[in-house]
Parts: structure tokens; C-alpha cells; sequence
């Protein structure tokens, strides 16, 4: 296998359980939490953003500004921004340190592409294995000068300049790449134009509207008039949809659980993840809906429910890229198994997840099959209790930990301390719901 393991790391024991219940409330949304601070810290005047996520990933980012030599006030996850409007970043006395984040190193190379000064970001060693090319191209037809390892991988050196207004038509479905044209296009004169193969996350285009910026979307076209004039706003951060998964997987799996989910986030370009448990049987209810700051946010209710698995392919896999972990988990113990398809991007995530995934399955005695671009999973499988791997990501630690609890005995999972990229809470909320 290509992974290479984390270096030995904080070990935790999960050992089944009975059932789980309670209320659950998770940490702010990361791809929420990296747009307003990128976007705070260039609008004009303080930003206040309210239940910031906690997540180590969401702090690169934090990092990142305060060297753009923007003031950042953390008060728990409360974060205060002062900006000083689209020209008000200076060029940072070191290296940007995006840490294991692909969103902080992909969307700021849009904003740093803009800027009068070079700037150099680097990652871990997994973010320095990730392809940037995909950023690289379209900045590059922005007029932006790049270079990176074998043309391809961090560290970026990022010569900024004057940026000319492109109409692109995305490759793959990928909201880091929209977002880092759209950054990007703020500092070109003219509309830049964004064309999507399918519909990803749009987390982007709703926060640049709210602070101010003139920005259309219709029929996965998005066109944004270049040098906003972007105002600083109070904002709240939905709870995470994705970090919601785990739970509402371990609710489904787990029999007699019942949980609720408080103030998540559920935008219809992330919420195909309760649109397809509820396909497949799950016992799922949405308590209450709002609007707050443009994004949907509501209370969910999971109660243990059999499923019957099913197919994960096209639009579906690009929606749930990030659930399939735990899906999987999820699809062994289900009456007819799960199929993915199309989810290639799997491979080039934190981990190859479809073969951190198989490995973690081998180790608790669970039969899958790995294909190019996804897995074939059969369902009714017995979970046996194992010594899991997280290799290093934070998706891989949470979700073996929610099939620990299905487990014949106690599992353990090393390199538990991966979780905090997006989830720090994640153990003791895990053990606090324990009925
Ligand atoms: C994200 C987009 C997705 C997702 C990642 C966060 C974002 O990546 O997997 O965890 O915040 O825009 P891609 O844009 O590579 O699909």
C-alpha cells in the first residue's frame, strides 16, 4: 500500500456500545469557517464570525492571514478580523504554512496570485503529495506566474501580479478549484466566469454575497464582477454537516441510539448526505430550518434504523466525497452492501481513502473489493474489534472509531489525534453519548 503510516501517534480505545443518546453539538463548519476568514480579511473593516470551526485545518488558515499581516483575535471560536479591504494584505516575512489543509492552500493561491508581492506556502508531508496543477492551470490563464515541485505539488511559490478575468470551465467538480478562480477573479477588472460539470458546494458564493460582493449563479454557471467592494459583517458558522456524519452513521448503526444534531448546516450542495441515507431507509428528521447569513441551518433527528445500502455514483459521488468514509462503514452493515463509483478524487484526498479504507476493513475481518474509482462493499458483515489505523487522516480516525462501536470487543485506533484537523471535540463527544 502507498500510505505511509502516521508516526506512531495518540492511541484511543473504543469499545461498543450499547446505545447512544443525547444532543449533539458539533463544531462550526470548516469549509464555512476558511471563506469568512479569507473573505473577512479582505473586506473593509472588522469582521466578527461566530462559532468558528476548531478544527487545526481552519487555523492554517487563520495562520496564513495573520502573516498577510491582518490582526486576528481569537475568544474561544469567536474570531475577530480586522481587514483592511482587497488591497490591504503586505507580503508575509515567511513561508505560509497551510499545514494538512487543501482548501487553505488551494484558495489562497487565488487571493496570493492577486497580490504585489511573491509568497511561498508549503504543507505536511500528505498536503505536499496533493496536486495543485489544477489551481496552477487556471491562475496561470489568469496571467498569475507559479512554480511548484515537479510542476504539480506544494511548496508553491506564487508570484503575484495583475490578473486578467478568465471564463473557465472547471475540469473537475471540485469547490476548492471554483473558489480559487472566484478569489482570484476579485482582483482581475471584468466578470469572471465559472463553469461547473456538476454542482459542488457553493459556500463561496453565498459568503462573498454576504459581504458585499456582485456575484450570479444560474445553472452551475457563476459569474463575479472583479474588485468587490467587500464590507466587514457579523457572521455565524453552521455546525458541520460532515463532521455530522460520523454521528448520524454511529446513530443509524448502533441499536436503540437516538441522537439530535444541533445548528448544522445544511445547504442543499451538502445535504445529498441526508437525502441519500433517507434513500436507503434511515430514519432521519429534519426538527427545524433557518436561514443564517444565506446558508440553511437546522436540527436533525437520527434513530437507529437496518439500511439497505446502495450505489454511489456521478453527481452523488462528487456530493458525498467526504462521507464515504463512513459510509462504507455504514454500507458492511447494511442489508445489501454499498457500491462506489466515480469517486477517483478518493485517491487523492488526505489519504488514498479507498485504500486506507480497505486496509482498516481488512483489519476487522470486513470483505471489500477496490476498483480505480471506489469499492464495492457487500453488506451483513460481522464487525470484529481491531487495531485501526487512521494513516495520518482525520476522516479515516472518526470513522473506523463509529465501526469500533459495532465492534465484537474493545478496537483500538492509532494516530487518534489526526480527528483535530477538522473535529478536536470528536473522542469526548463520542464518549459522552454512551446511554
Ligand atoms: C472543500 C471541497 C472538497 C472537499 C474538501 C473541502 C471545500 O474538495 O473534499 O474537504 O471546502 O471547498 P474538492 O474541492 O477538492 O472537491
Amino acid at each position: 500500500m502507498r500510505q505511509t503510516a502516521a508516526p506512531a501517534g495518540r492511541i484511543e480505545t473504543i469499545r461498543p456500545a450499547g446505545r447512544l443518546e443525547g444532543l449533539v453539538r458539533l463544531p462550526g463548519d470548516k469549509s464555512i469557517s476558511h471563506r469568512y476568514a479569507m473573505i473577512a480579511s479582505l473586506a473593509e473593516g472588522p469582521s466578527r464570525i461566530t462559532n468558528f470551526s476548531t478544527g487545526a485545518d481552519c487555523h492554517s488558515t487563520l495562520g496564513c492571514v495573520r502573516a498577510l499581516g491582518i490582526e486576528v483575535e481569537e475568544d474561544g471560536t469567536t474570531v475577530k478580523i480586522q481587514g483592511r479591504g482587497l488591497d490591504g494584505w503586505r507580503e508575509s516575512p515567511g513561508d505560509l504554512d497551510a499545514g494538512n489543509s487543501g482548501s487553505t492552500i488551494r484558495m489562497m493561491s487565488g487571493l496570493l496570485a492577486g497580490q504585489p508581492f511573491t509568497s511561498r506556502i508549503f504543507g505536511d508531508e500528505s498536503l505536499s503529495r496533493r496536486p495543485m496543477d489544477r489551481v496552477m492551470k487556471p491562475l496561470a490563464e489568469m496571467g498569475a506566474h507559479i512554480e511548484a515541485r515537479e510542476n504539480r505539488f506544494p511548496p508553491l511559490v506564487i508570484r503575484g501580479g495583475e490578473l486578467h478575468p478568465l471564463d473557465y470551465t472547471l475540469p473537475v467538480a471540485s469547490a476548492q478549484v471554483k473558489t480559487c478562480v472566484l478569489f482570484a477573479g476579485m482582483f482581475a477588472d471584468g466578470e469572471t466566469i465559472v463553469r461547473e460539470p456538476m454542482r459542488s458546494r457553493d459556500h463561496t458564493e453565498i459568503a462573498l454575497r454576504e459581504f458585499g460582493a456582485e456575484i450570479r449563479s444560474a445553472q452551475r454557471v457563476i459569474t463575479l464582477e472583479g474588485r468587490p467592494k467587500l464590507t466587514g459583517r457579523e457572521v455565524i458558522v453552521p455546525s458541520d454537516l460532515s463532521s455530522a456524519a460520523f454521528f448520524l452513521v454511529a446513530g443509524l448503526l448502533v441499536p436503540g441510539s437516538s441522537l439530535v444534531i444541533q445548528n448544522v448546516g445544511l445547504n442543499p450542495t451538502r445535504s445529498s448526505l441526508l437525502d441519500f441515507l433517507l434513500s436507503i431507509g434511515a430514519s432521519i428528521t429534519v426538527l427545524r430550518i433557518e436561514s443564517v447569513n444565506g446558508e440553511p441551518v437546522g436540527d436533525i433527528q437520527v434513530r437507529h434504523t437496518p439500511v439497505r445500502g446502495g450505489v454511489i455514483e456521478k453527481e452523488l459521488a462528487a456530493a458525498l466525497i467526504d462521507e464515504i468514509p463512513v459510509l462504507a462503514v455504514l454500507g458492511a452493515a447494511s442489508e445489501q452492501g454499498l457500491i462506489v463509483r466515480d469517486a477517483q478524487e478518493l485517491r487523492i484526498k488526505e489519504t488514498d481513502r479507498i485504500a486506507t479504507v480497505a486496509e482498516n476493513f481488512k483489519r476487522m475481518g470486513i470483505t471489500v473489493e477496490t476498483t480505480p474509482d471506489g469499492m464495492i462493499v457487500p453488506g451483513r458483515q460481522k464487525f470484529r474489534a481491531a487495531n485501526f489505523d487512521s494513516f495520518g487522516d482525520h476522516r479515516i480516525a472518526m470513522a473506523f472509531a463509529v465501526a469500533a462501536l459495532a465492534g465484537d470487543g474493545p478496537s483500538t485506533i492509532e494516530g487518534a489525534e489526526a480527528a483535530s484537523v477538522s473535529f478536536p471535540e470528536f473522542w469526548g463527544i463520542l464518549n459522552g453519548l454512551r446511554g
